[in-house]
């Protein structure tokens, strides 16, 4: 049994924990199979191998206590998306543990799953956002609803998008840390304002209207100081033609809608590099889940 589990941006720009768009790459990629012993082997990027501390089988395991059966596995975790680099990577982990055991048992309830993944995700991460496990499962543009009785709106849309990988780490943990308890309600109202919009524009396939639409200021002002070449990058981005540009969950990755999808990556990595951090730039589309 293999599983693939796809990237994914979480927040999308005004859509704080709520807003979600699958990646057709990078993938994580699982293998799995029942046996008696639990075992894992990781290759790839740098994470636990230890059953009791990586993302993918703390999920499966959760599953497996859901749902009562006492069965083992030997798991093997082809880990290709970066940690720490904002692009759902440890609920990437989370969702392909658990998807793994649901498919080889048979169980289709996705509240199920995504309640498993999402004890991985609290694991690696400490909260149990649902923004980046919900679009990696469903795919297209997700809008999270509830959480704790999962209700999902899809979007299926279909774009490309240019993102940008810096050679620097910014852990959710803290930067979920560094927000504030209570927001002034002029900021909740022009997130709302754009939110609502937003989707407006991507139901119509406009995305030069989409990019215009990716401010936020519930929380990308508060994490300003973790990412402080991020008015740097969406300058440079924005001058060579982007639509809109925000950044990736909470970093560090970014992300651009445009035309000349090349270009603008590229007006990011050099904005980065002027910055003295190292950056790469990928072209990749909306993906299925
Ligand atoms: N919504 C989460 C956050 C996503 O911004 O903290 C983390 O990937």
């Amino acid at each position: 049994m293999k599983v693939l589990a796809p990237a994914t941006i979480a927040n999308f720009g005004p859509g704080f924990d709520v807003f979600g768009l699958c990646l057709a790459k990078p993938v994580d990629v699982i293998v799995f199979k029942e046996s008696d012993e639990v075992t894992l082997e990781v290759e790839g990027f740098d994470v636990p191998s230890d059953p009791e501390k990586n993302v993918a089988s703390i999920s499966a395991l959760a599953l497996l206590k859901m749902l009562n059966v006492e069965v083992g596995f030997n798991m093997k975790l082809k880990k290709r998306i970066r940690p720490k680099s904002g692009l759902g990577s440890s609920g990437a982990s989370a969702i392909g543990g658990a998807l793994a055991v649901a498919n080889v048992l048979g169980v289709r309830d996705k509240n199920l799953i995504i309640k498993a993944a999402l004890e991985g995700e609290k694991a690696a991460s400490g909260s149990a956002h649902g923004d980046n496990v919900v679009p990696a499962l469903f795919g297209g543009f997700t809008i999270l609803k509830s959480l704790h009785y999962l209700e999902v709106f899809k979007l299926d849309v279909d774009f490309e998008l240019v993102v940008v990988l810096p050679e620097v780490e910014v852990s959710t943990r803290k930067a979920r840390s560094v927000l504030p308890r209570d927001i002034p309600l002029g900021d909740a109202v022009k997130n709302l304002a754009l939110a609502s919009a937003l989707i407006s524009a991507l139901k119509e396939g406009d995305l030069e209207t989409v990019g215009r639409l990716l401010d936020d200021y519930l929380v990308i002002p508060y994490r300003k100081p973790l990412i402080p070449w991020f008015d740097k990058v969406r300058k440079a981005a924005l001058e060579s033609g982007a639509y809109g540009v925000s950044l990736s969950g909470s970093g560090p990755a970014m992300f651009a809608l445009g035309e000349d999808l090349r270009n603008i990556g590229k007006s990011m990595v050099e904005a980065f590099e002027s910055e003295g951090i190292r950056a790469e730039y990928f072209i990749t589309k909306v993906g299925g889940g």
